[in-house]
């Protein structure tokens, strides 16, 4: 295991009903809030009118930024910087999935930095304070509700970056909010969460046990609760177990003393960036193939994936058999529940193969459990077509 430090400073009010302290969290920073929300679903289940009437009835004063897009765009976030700083703004409060809470995070350290807030999703700068932000979250997916990373595209220039933001300072999540999550979506949210365990599980690190079974136990526990949710959208406690698996997988814990990859989600973003699909739609199609195409730096990772995760029984069977069943069993699981399986199902063809290969590796080789150069993303796009 490799040392680390690890500080997770976002408070976490889980279950049903959860919504009864957003007053009293609000006002530990302000009266002044902006509320951040996406293209009107709050609305169509009665979230928004509970929010507002909570905040109004809390004397609090609320403006808006309506209309943020699934892969939020740049220009949406500096339209909520520009409101933060005319209306001096006190907290910014993002209600709905990782797209509307990406965007907050942007906005939150936008209206503290006196430059281009696109410095920071280009490297150019770090951010270093940042407006209180709260959530109150709608779909069980990015883990972004308990992290500081915020993933935002630049339209003009056809790019989709990650940054490190800001950690909100509460976090709730009721799994009611989730009940009229679509079925496509629920499919993406749940695929999203198993893709940042598997960029934190194939590792070259050894010796992380608990880290191992952290991982094996969140994707089991989607694998199991996966078919409930899709026959059963209202079942609570499937889509608790779903929340809670896709804030697990990504708030720092399972990459705790381990080199984690994401080559798979910088590829995908190169995707998304073009193509403007959905991410996790994107990730369904490469990661197979990701798999496919670095397997064999280390085999035994992969042996143990198939055998703990899948069920995969090894005996009779050679080891690069019982690692390719492995593979072929997260194929299966993603064809079963409806996610996508070839870049062909978005209509996208090799025509931008080699535009998608730079951007992904725009900022050098990506990856760890193999260091990806520009050819080997194109040939995994290949793979995907
Ligand atoms: O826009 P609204 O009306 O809210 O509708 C959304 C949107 O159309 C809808 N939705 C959300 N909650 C709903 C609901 N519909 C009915 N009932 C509800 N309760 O779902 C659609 C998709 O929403 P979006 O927020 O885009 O989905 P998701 O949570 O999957 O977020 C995807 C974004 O997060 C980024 C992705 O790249 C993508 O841009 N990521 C962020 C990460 C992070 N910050 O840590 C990590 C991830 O790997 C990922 O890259
Ligand atoms: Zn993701």
């Amino acid at each position: 295991m490799n040392n680390f430090e690890f500080r997770n400073p976002t408070e976490i009010l889980f279950g049903k009903g959860q919504i009864e302290k957003l007053a009293d969290k609000v006002h530990e920073y302000g009266t002044k809030v902006l509320l951040v929300y996406g293209g009107g679903s709050i609305k169509s289940f009665g979230l928004y009118d509970d929010v507002i009437q909570r905040l109004q009835g809390a004397d609090c004063q609320v403006f808006e930024l309506a209309g943020v897009e699934p892969n939020p765009r740049l220009t949406t976030v500096q339209k909520g910087i520009d409101l933060c700083k005319q209306e001096s703004i006190d907290l910014v409060l993002a209600v709905g999935g990782g797209s509307v809470v990406d965007a907050a995070k942007g906005v939150a350290v936008g209206a503290k930095y006196d430059g281009d807030v696109w410095d920071f999703y280009d490297r150019k700068a770090v951010a270093e304070a940042a407006l209180p932000l709260g959530v109150i979250l709608t779909l069980a997916a990015t883990g972004s509700e308990m992290n500081r990373g915020s993933v935002v595209t630049h339209w003009e220039k056809q790019e989709k970056r990650g940054a490190g933001t800001t950690f909100p300072a509460f976090s709730i999540l009721d799994p009611t909010n989730t009940f009229s999550v679509p079925e496509d979506q629920t499919v993406y949210g749940m695929v999203d969460m198993m893709s940042h365990v598997f960029e934190q599980y194939f590792s070259h690190t050894e010796n992380i046990p608990l880290q191992s079974r952290y991982a094996e136990s969140i994707l089991k526990t989607v694998i199991d609760n996966a078919p409930v949710v899709l026959e059963q959208p209202k079942n609570y406690e499937a889509r608790a177990n779903i929340m809670y698996c896709g804030t697990m997988a990504l708030n720092g814990q399972l990459a705790q003393g381990v080199e984690t990859d994401w080559a798979s989600h910088g590829i995908e973003h190169a995707v998304s960036a073009i193509y403007d699909i959905p991410h996790a739609g994107g990730l369904a199609i490469i990661f197979p193939n990701w798999m496919k195409y670095v397997y064999k730096e280390n085999i035994d990772r992969f042996i143990r994936f198939a055998t703990e995760v899948w069920g995969v029984d090894p005996s009779g069977q050679s080891d690069e058999e019982v690692a390719l069943a492995g593979i072929q069993a997260t194929r299966e699981f993603f064809n079963k529940i409806g996610a996508p399986v070839r870049l062909a199902d978005y209509d996208i063809d090799d025509q931008h193969i080699e535009d998608m290969a730079q951007k992904a590796t725009h900022f050098g080789p990506i990856g760890s459990f193999k260091k990806l150069e520009k050819e080997d993303v194109a040939e995994i796009l290949r793979m995907s077509l």
